[in-house]
């Protein structure tokens, strides 16, 4: 009988989005190929301890799928551990992670890139409030600059509003962006490539908030709290611009195996980027599993490729 491959399934860690990763670490738990896979479930605990030194892994698995989400588990801190360590991972690499967690610097390389993005002002902690809005108008959308699942996020619609917003975001990361508020429809489009560089776009989804007008972290990962169609009710014309658009953020931050970027067109038809996830969630109620269900890959198949290109990308599968 061929051996089966030993993955570890790292979830937890010390992130705001902690729980929602063991959920995603319970969802590819349950869908693994167990005639392929041995599965060892890895748990970080909420201050970034492991359950033994991490580098007793190699002995333990061939490769780490990586099903944390946000800080240390996204942005390149457990990508560089692993890789001093030699152990192979799912998803992008050390530098990939961190550039797509950091909205500033993927949102300024998005655009050299000719992509459409919010216009922003960066503010920092010690600055404490900005001196102006650098011609911004409100409401203004206030986001710490390297977190996800719409932590420390709020809409300013006044300079009152704004110190508050300012504060809150400054709690959760000393850089702050304050970005153009863009109404319009909210898209997704996730990207699947094979670790050697054929990448493909998912069918874009479309998220219809049912509690306001902010899709935050409630309507995130409250089954029912958000709409989703997939694919997106539009023309051909514009889910082939977002799948377009999601391939252009995917290959110029360099993501490997997956990436889902976040979208708004705009009430003015333009398709401006919002940012681009290199670990979406997978949890029952997350975007990028139920694209990939639309798009014919059972869940198990889509785990299989996140596998199969983290190795491919290691150069551990050749083909
Ligand atoms: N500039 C913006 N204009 C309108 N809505 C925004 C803007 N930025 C963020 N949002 C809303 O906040 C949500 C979270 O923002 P996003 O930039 O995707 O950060 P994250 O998902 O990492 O928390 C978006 O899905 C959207 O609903
Ligand atoms: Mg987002």
């Amino acid at each position: 009988m061929k051996e089966k491959l030993r993955v570890a399934l790292l979830m937890g860690g010390p992130s705001a989005e902690h729980e929602v990763s063991l959920s995603s670490g319970e969802v590819i738990g349950n869908h693994l190929d167990k005639d392929k896979y041995e599965v060892i479930p890895v748990v970080v605990s909420k201050s970034g301890e492991w359950p033994f030194e991490i580098g007793e892994l190699k002995e333990m698995a061939d490769v780490a799928f990586i099903a944390m989400h946000g800080e240390y588990g996204e942005d390149g801190t457990v990508q560089e551990e692993l890789r001093d360590a030699e152990i192979p991972y799912t998803g992008s690499d050390v530098l990939s992670s961190a550039l797509a967690m950091n909205k500033i610097l993927s949102g300024r390389l998005l655009a050299s890139h000719g992509i459409d993005v919010p216009e922003f002002i960066v503010v920092q902690k010690h600055e404490k409030t900005p001196g102006s809005l650098g011609g911004l108008d409100f409401p203004v959308v206030v986001k710490p600059a390297d977190r996800g699942s719409s932590v420390g996020i709020t809409i300013a619609r006044t300079m009152d509003e704004l110190v508050p917003a300012l504060r809150n975001a400054f709690g959760f990361s000393r850089d702050v962006m304050i970005q153009e508020f863009i109404p319009g429809r909210e898209v997704t489009c996730a990207v699947l490539d094979d670790g050697a560089g054929e990448a493909f776009p998912l069918p874009p989804t479309e998220i219809i908030p049912r509690s306001g007008s902010m899709f935050d972290y409630n309507a995130k990962y409250t089954p029912g709290a958000s709409e989703e169609i997939t694919p997106a009710r539009l023309h051909d014309d514009a889910l082939s611009v977002i799948q377009e658009t999601a391939l252009i953020a995917h290959r110029a931050v360099g993501a490997s195996g997956m990436s889902r970027t976040d979208m708004i067109i705009g009430d003015d038809d333009r398709l401006y980027v919002l940012e681009i996830n290199t670990i979406p969630g997978m949890t029952p109620t997350s975007l990028l599993p139920q694209a990939a269900r639309v798009h014919g890959l059972t869940l198990s198949e889509l785990f299989d490729r996140i596998i199969e290109a983290g190795l491919r990308r290691h150069g551990l599968l050749l083909g």
